[in-house]
């Protein structure tokens, strides 16, 4: 005999379900999202939510509003699977499917107490729509931390090539130019480095590093540094941890880099952040190191890949690579020899890395 069809919630009943707790001084909880493939991210967001009030309501995108918001693939479950199966949640008291991209007339409708979004948004970062219907609600916002490495998306990777779960997830930061990226695809395609790259992040919005990753079908992202130029804001530093937690990063690349990481991501990422730097450390730390070594007067130059901590150029050396400098050198030239040995010596360390 098969079982009973589940039928989600309406709009109408949740509303009915909000003002009986109202009346009693009790708060109603109201998130929303795909739901999807379920994992253990999804749990204990959805448990950490529900904390926050007495009762939650999951919104669910219909079949239509999830193929609309992630490409024709996508739903796997359709959208009563994916509501039966969030009813079952301990943490969950009810079920709405909703068809629009947003949830902007549902939370006009159910005017929740409470509103929780998972942590790849900031607050500032919500829809302008959802954000007015919200406030309008006197609903207050909750931003809740991600699960690192959690995502349907990372799930439905995994499933689909199994004999390459050992591979190395990158995720790669660049400001500039981005050939030391050029140069990590290069290995990855030619076989010298079994690894992916999962996303290139930039502070720089027109940065050719930043093209380099569309050219290359890899997932490009702007981060704003905010407003002061030598100071990667908080919400900036949190945002690019997201970015990198979501796509499920093993290691973090920094590859010409030029600001500097602090919490959350150090943290995430605690010794996985490698960076590749221009000069045989400890000697020049710094921005303009090829310089500094030519005003120095060494004979002889290099780089040096290291594990980045909270101090500038400080962490653990993981390997060097040396180069001369030569009669008649610039900044400029001594700068290009360095890459040379970049694009050699940081391709080497990721492959060794996966060992
Ligand atoms: C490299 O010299 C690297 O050592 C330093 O910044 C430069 C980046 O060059 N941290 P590119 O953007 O990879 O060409």
């Amino acid at each position: 005999m098969s079982s009973p069809e589940f039928l989600p919630m309406t709009a109408e009943d949740v509303r009915r379900l909000r003002d009986r707790l109202d009346a009693a001084g009790r708060k109603l909880v109201f998130t929303n999202g795909c739901f999807d493939l379920l994992h253990a991210g999804h749990v204990r967001y959805l448990n950490q939510a529900r904390a926050l009030g007495d009762a939650m309501v999951v919104a669910v995108n219909s079949d239509a509003s999830v193929r609309a918001l992630k490409g024709p693939a996508r739903p796997v479950n359709n959208e009563n699977d994916r509501a039966e199966v969030l009813a079952a949640l301990r943490a969950v008291d009810a079920v709405v499917v909703f068809d629009d991209e947003r949830a902007t007339r549902l939370i006009s409708a159910i005017r929740p107490h409470i509103y929780a979004k998972g942590g790849d948004y900031t607050v500032d970062s919500l829809n302008a729509e959802e954000r007015a219907a919200l406030d309008a609600a006197g609903a207050s916002i909750h931003i809740l931390p991600l699960v690192p490495g959690r995502s349907t998306t990372a799930t439905l990777k995994r499933a689909a090539t199994p004999e390459k779960s050992a591979r190395l997830c990158l995720g790669v930061l660049g400001s500039g130019v981005g050939s030391n990226f050029q140069a990590i695809l290069k290995a990855i395609q030619n076989g010298t480095l079994d690894a992916e790259v999962a996303i290139a992040i930039s502070d720089q919005a027109d940065s050719p590093f930043l093209e380099t990753a569309r050219a290359a079908g890899i997932h490009a992202q702007f981060v704003n540094p905010g407003a002061n130029p030598r100071r990667l804001s908080d919400a900036a530093q949190k945002e690019i941890a997201e970015h990198l937690q979501r796509a499920g990063v093993d290691l973090v690349v920094l590859a010409g880099f030029m600001k500097i990481l602090r919490a959350p991501v150090l943290d995430a990422f605690s010794d996985r952040v490698i960076n590749v730097h221009p000069s045989l450390l400890p000697r020049h730390k710094g921005a303009d190191a090829p310089q500094q070594a030519l005003d120095a007067g060494d004979a002889e130059s290099g780089c040096t890949v290291h594990l980045v901590n909270a101090e500038v150029d400080s962490g653990r050396t993981l390997a060097q690579a040396r180069v001369p400098v030569l009669p008649g050198d610039t900044a400029e030239t001594l700068h290009a020899r360095i890459k040379e040995a970049e694009h050699k010596l940081l391709p080497g360390v990721l492959a060794e890395w996966q060992a």
